[in-house]
């Protein structure tokens, strides 16, 4: 199938921040464009204010100047609805109500064509409450895209109860036509994205309200460790405290308060103490004049050791091996269970359990854990954390270490699954449920976290080069540490690091 003939009228209702980049992206692939809202100026304004925009891409060469012309030119803005009637594909971006938006698509069944296909940009209602009780459910579907929509190249096509295949199909072509990458989604709750990407937010508010480290810390960790874009904190401080709070509170009460949706108390303080982020100039940041960004924690330097045992196979951190031999450590291989051996400790990669208990279980070495790192050949940081019956020698000789093989140390709490580790399985976890729900398939769900939300890896990709048994074992570890259910693990996860398998590249989902 294809997606709809670039002659095909498109009808963009609402001229706002969305439905004016929308307008802008179904022009810039040759549609005629009708761009209606309420305010009768709105369509004319945003036309002009696009005509900024594209001028500035003509300056920067991004652009020709006919170009830029003609795509301003496909768009009609209209003043009446009825203006609309020819269109074949309709995308709502207008205010987030429920009962406005189901008005406007009664209205538009009147209007439009039978066969026209009619599409919401809505970011949190249900696509089957919306199209319930309409005459042609089956031609209603979520066309989601993210803001800056001629930028964001995530646009989320969402089927609600009654939606045709055949016409997700066509949207979803049609998107990618227009040069998007479009992901099929099942309607929930967030969708897809904002439902995968909760605990991104959620163990960041965790850690904070533990004081594990501070706010600075945790955001270089994730950053500089982890290999994201923009830590936990900094991202909840752009967007704003409060919209992020609405966001988790309501999927929250969509999930009928399953603990894994659980908000955590801090941020609702937060956003009643009215720091709301960078447009209030005082979030989890302070962006007030003279505050100058603060400094992430960092251990002094150490003694580097000599020579350091490594016994087994460190797994995702193998390379951890090379490093220290770069550094000039004499590497020993031994036989063992995943763990590099200096005379003052042992040290491995966390799996869940703090290495309080794990140093109490094991009976070895003073044991200090360190967390995950996307690329240990290159982390430029590192979390590490020692036991608490571990003498202060243990945790001196690891900074040593890792500070040898040119990495910042933070030391942080000995909490259950430390940071980028804990946010990592849970994030995993998150996409594995999306796909046993049938949400999206495992391409989809690393797709849109990595177009969407800037991730270095998607997901589930992400899960299977640390290996599914290793995430599965931390998330059962750490919901054994809370007794919680919030970090129960997928089934799915745990069926497929049971059967040794992986789950991306498959077409399990598709074949169940
Ligand atoms: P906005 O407030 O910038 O624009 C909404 C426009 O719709 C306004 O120009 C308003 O006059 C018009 N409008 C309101 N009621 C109308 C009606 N009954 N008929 C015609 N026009 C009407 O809002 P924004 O941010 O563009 O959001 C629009 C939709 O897109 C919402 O459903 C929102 O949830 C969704 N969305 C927003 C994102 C964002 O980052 N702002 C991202 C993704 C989706």
């Amino acid at each position: 199938m294809s997606g709809l003939p670039s002659t095909t009228p498109v009808a963009v209702i609402g001229a706002g921040t969305m439905g004016a980049g929308i307008a802008q992206v179904a022009a810039a692939a040759g549609h005629p464009v009708l761009l209606f809202d309420a305010r009768a100026n709105a369509p004319a304004h945003a036309i002009e204010l696009m005509k900024g925009g594209l001028a500035r891409l003509v300056e920067r060469k991004r652009m020709s100047e006919a170009d830029a012309a003609a795509l301003t030119a496909r768009i009609r803005p209209c003043g009446s609805i009825s203006e609309l009637k020819d269109a074949g594909l309709v995308i709502e971006a207008i205010v987030e109500d429920m009962a406005v938006k189901r008005a406007l698509f009664a209205e538009l069944e009147e209007l439009l064509k039978p066969d026209a296909i009619l599409t919401t940009n809505t970011s949190s209602l249900s696509i089957t409450e919306l199209a319930g009780g309409l005459k042609r459910p089956e031609r209603i579907a979520g066309m989601h895209f993210f803001n800056p929509a001629p930028i964001m190249p995530l646009v989320e096509i969402i089927r609600g109860f009654a939606t045709e295949a055949g016409v997700a199909q066509i949207v979803f072509d049609t998107a990618k036509a227009w040069g998007k990458k479009p992901v099929h989604v099942k309607s929930t709750p967030g969708f897809l994205g904002n439902r995968v990407a909760r605990p991104f937010y959620g163990e960041a508010l965790r850690t904070l309200e533990e004081s594990a480290t501070d706010v600075a810390t945790y955001d270089a960790l994730i950053r500089e460790a982890g290999g994201f874009r923009m830590g936990a904190f900094e991202l909840l401080d752009l967007v704003g405290i409060d919209v992020n709070w609405a966001v988790t509170n309501s999927v929250y009460g969509a999930y009928f308060q399953d603990p894994r949706y659980k908000p955590f108390r801090i941020q609702g303080e937060m956003v009643a103490a009215g720091r709301l982020g960078r447009k209030t100039k005082l979030g989890f940041y302070d962006y007030r004049e003279g505050a100058g960004p603060p400094r992430p924690q960092e251990a002094a330097p150490t003694a580097v050791p000599a020579h350091v045992s490594i016994e087994g196979d460190l797994g995702v951190a193998a390379a951890l091996e090379g490093r220290a031999g770069r550094a000039g450590i004499a590497v020993r291989r031994l036989p063992g269970t995943g763990a590099l051996v200096l005379p003052e400790c042992r040290l491995a990669l966390s799996d869940g359990r703090t290495a309080t208990e794990r140093m109490a279980q094991e009976n070895t070495l003073p044991l200090v854990l360190f967390d995950l790192a996307l690329d240990y050949a290159v982390a430029p940081r590192i979390a590490i954390t020692a036991a608490d019956q571990a003498p202060r020698a243990a945790l001196a000789a690891a900074t040593g270490f890792f500070q040898a093989l040119g990495m910042k140390v933070s030391t942080v709490d000995d909490i259950p699954g430390l940071i980028v580790l804990r946010t990592v399985a849970m994030l995993a976890n998150f996409g594995f449920d999306a796909v046993h729900a049938g949400i999206a398939d495992a391409a989809g769900v690393d797709l849109a976290m990595q177009a969407a939300f800037n991730y270095p890896l998607g997901p589930v990709a992400w899960a299977e080069r640390i290996g599914l048994p290793h995430v599965t074992v931390t998330l059962d570890n750490i919901a054994r540490a809370y007794g919680e259910d919030r970090y129960r693990a997928s089934p799915l996860l745990r069926r497929r690091a049971a059967a040794g398998l992986t789950l991306s590249g498959t077409t399990f989902p598709a074949s169940r």
